[in-house]
């Protein structure tokens, strides 16, 4: 399956919301295995994520409750947070790499509110990309997104992003 890897530069002053649009307020909170309820809700969403495929870039099955427990424990991403709305509600995640790859999922409900953009947007402005080797792509953020999910490029390209390259994947087994 294809997948797009789309550049996202800084983002901090160069963008601008539509005129007397209000950006939603969100909060971040900071992962650990010591936020009450932040593994057991980072669970459900990847329940959900496995139920959109279009939303995944390769088709995982979900771990069981001691893998993922392991896993969040293990902190993998250089920066994962609950993005709760105002008034206090979890409404998604957001993650970034130790490549400077943006992973973000906002909860069915939540969507079209422009909660993502603005995490987004409040995750890079404290985070700076971290360095590249030689022959890297430029420096900025990336985020590997399925070419049939169009919300997720729309996001992204509206943050100013630009298409960088089709990935391909070859599984051995089956090469014509
Ligand atoms: C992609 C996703 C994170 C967008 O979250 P969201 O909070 O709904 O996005 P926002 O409300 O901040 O939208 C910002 C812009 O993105 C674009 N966009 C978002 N969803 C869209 C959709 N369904 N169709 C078209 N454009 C869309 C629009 O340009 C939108 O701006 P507008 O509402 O002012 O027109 C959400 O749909 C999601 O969690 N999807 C499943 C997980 C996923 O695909 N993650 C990304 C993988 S990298």
């Amino acid at each position: 399956m294809g997948v797009h890897r789309l550049l996202a530069g800084n983002l901090e002053g160069r963008l601008s919301l539509p005129t007397g649009m209000l950006a939603p307020q969100v909060e971040l909170l900071a992962v650990t295995s010591y936020l009450k309820g932040a593994p057991e809700f980072l669970w459900e969403i990847l329940r959900e994520r496995l139920a959109e495929p279009e939303a995944n870039i390769s088709h995982e099955e979900m771990p069981t409750m001691a893998e993922h427990l392991a896993y969040v424990a293990r902190q993998p991403y250089r920066a994962w947070y609950i993005i709760a709305a105002l008034g206090g509600e979890w409404i998604g995640n957001v993650s970034l790499s130790h490549h400077n790859e943006i992973g973000i999922y906002i909860r069915r409900p939540w969507r079209r509110r422009g909660y993502a953009r603005e995490a987004i947007k409040r995750v890079l402005r404290v985070h700076e990309p971290v360095g590249r080797a030689a022959g890297d792509i430029p420096e900025g953020y990336v985020a590997n997104i399925n070419p049939e999910n169009s919300a997720s490029i729309a996001l992204f390209t509206g943050l100013g992003a630009k298409l960088l390259q089709v990935t391909y994947h070859l599984d051995p087994v089956k090469i014509a």
